[in-house]
Order: structure tokens, then sequence, then C-alpha cells
């Protein structure tokens, strides 16, 4: 079912890790190796990861994604008491080859199909994405990689979605933000974005400024929302 709000939309811009790619495919591909606490250690693994661009980004301590998610990973070994350099690094090399969902390389396709401009909006330091995007095969369907590294801060700071507004010079109620973080979603309406959530897992609604304007269960629904 189409939203008037969304027919108009130019550009559909994408939250990278948990929208487009499977963070817990990492930790899945070495399930062997790591043993009964492999979710455990991913589910650390993404929460540390986000609480550190959170922290960082309040102490005024910017360093990129992949010095952040190598010290969330390094904690949550020593946590769980799975330190091991040699899966360190091999979960490492796997963050740089994540699983796309499996939707997604067909909804960019027919995004493309329309004459929607497609874009990456993410935490991630550029040659994560590129290196994301291409071992996913779908570099090629991604117009413009944006990554917050050019602005210095870490999502929800208001600039890191401004980013898209400029750099795709669109305006803001012409571009959709997909995302399946609550907080990245809320954050993204409260900078003018129209906002998508895609509650993949069925979330309860995060209490914060202004609400997603719509919600879907994975990016297959985006299409129709769009009135494609
Ligand atoms: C990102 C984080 C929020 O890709 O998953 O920006």
């Amino acid at each position: 079912m189409s939203d008037q709000n969304f027919v108009e939309i130019e550009a559909c811009v994408f939250d990278a890790y948990g929208t487009l790619f499977d963070v817990h495919s990492a930790a899945a591909r070495l399930r062997d190796d790591l043993g009964e606490k492999a979710d455990a250690l991913s589910e650390m693994w993404r929460l540390k990861q986000l609480q550190y661009t959170w922290l960082r980004s309040l102490m005024g301590r910017h360093c990129d994604f992949w010095q952040i998610t190598g010290d969330a990973l390094d904690y949550s070994m020593r946590a769980l008491n799975m330190e091991n350099n040699l899966l360190r690094a091999k979960l490492m090399e796997l963050y740089l080859q994540l699983d796309a969902y499996p939707e997604v390389t067909d909804v960019l396709i027919e995004l493309k199909d329309n004459g929607k401009k497609t874009a990456i909006l993410s935490n991630g330091a550029p040659s994560m994405l590129i290196a994301a995007a291409k071992s996913a095969n779908i570099y090629s369907l991604i117009d413009n990689i944006l990554s917050v590294e050019s602005v210095g801060v870490f999502k929800p700071h208001p600039t890191t979605y401004q980013l898209a507004v400029e750099q795709l010079k669109v305006a803001a109620n012409r571009i959709s933000f997909q995302s399946s973080n609550g907080w990245d979603a809320h954050a993204a309406a409260a900078s003018g974005l129209m906002v998508v959530w895609v509650n993949r897992f069925d979330q309860t609604s995060e209490i914060l400024p202004e609400n997603p304007h719509a919600e879907i269960k994975r990016l297959s629904d985006l299409p129709r929302l769009l009135g494609l």
C-alpha cells in the first residue's frame, strides 16, 4: 500500500549495519570456532560498538568506525573470557564481508529501475562500506556511499543526517531514509528526512523525539510504500 507522503520520494538512503547488512553474519560464519558463546559475543559486540559511538561522540573523542568495531570486539572477547588473536582477526575480516539481507539486491534494482537515487548513510568508515557493498555484490546498485567520517561525529548527531541533503542535493522531504535501528530512525526523522523504520525483529518502538513516518517489516515492502 503506497503512502501519500512517500510518492514524491526522489532518493532512497539506507543505513548500513543491521539494515542492509546482517551484523551477526560474521560470528555466525565462525560458529564452530566460537562455540556456545557465539551469539552472546555477537550481541555484545554490536551493543558495545553502538555504545562506543555514542560515548565517543559525547566525549568529543572521535575515531573511525573500524577502530570502534575493534575496540568493541576486544571488550566483548575480554568480558566473555574469549580472548583469541586469531579469532579476533578473522571476525574483523568477516566484518568487511557481511551478508546482505536476502531481499536487498532485488529492492535496489527495483528502485533504480524506477529512477530513484540510492545511497548508504552510515557510521561505517568509507573503506568498510565499500568493501561490504562489493562483497555483497550491491556496490554497482548504490549511487552514493556517505560516511559520517566526512563530519567527524557519529549518528545520531544531526549533522550526519544533513549529509544526505547536502551530498545528494535533494530536499529532506524528498529523501526516504531506511533504518532497522529504532534510535537511528527517530533521529533521522528529527533531522527532517522522511523515515521508514525497517522493524525486522519486532522491536518495541523507542520513546524518543519524532517518530518514523512509516514502519515496514523488511525492505521488500519499500517499493509498494513508495507507490512503485
Ligand atoms: C550504521 C549503524 C547505525 O550503519 O548501523 O550507521
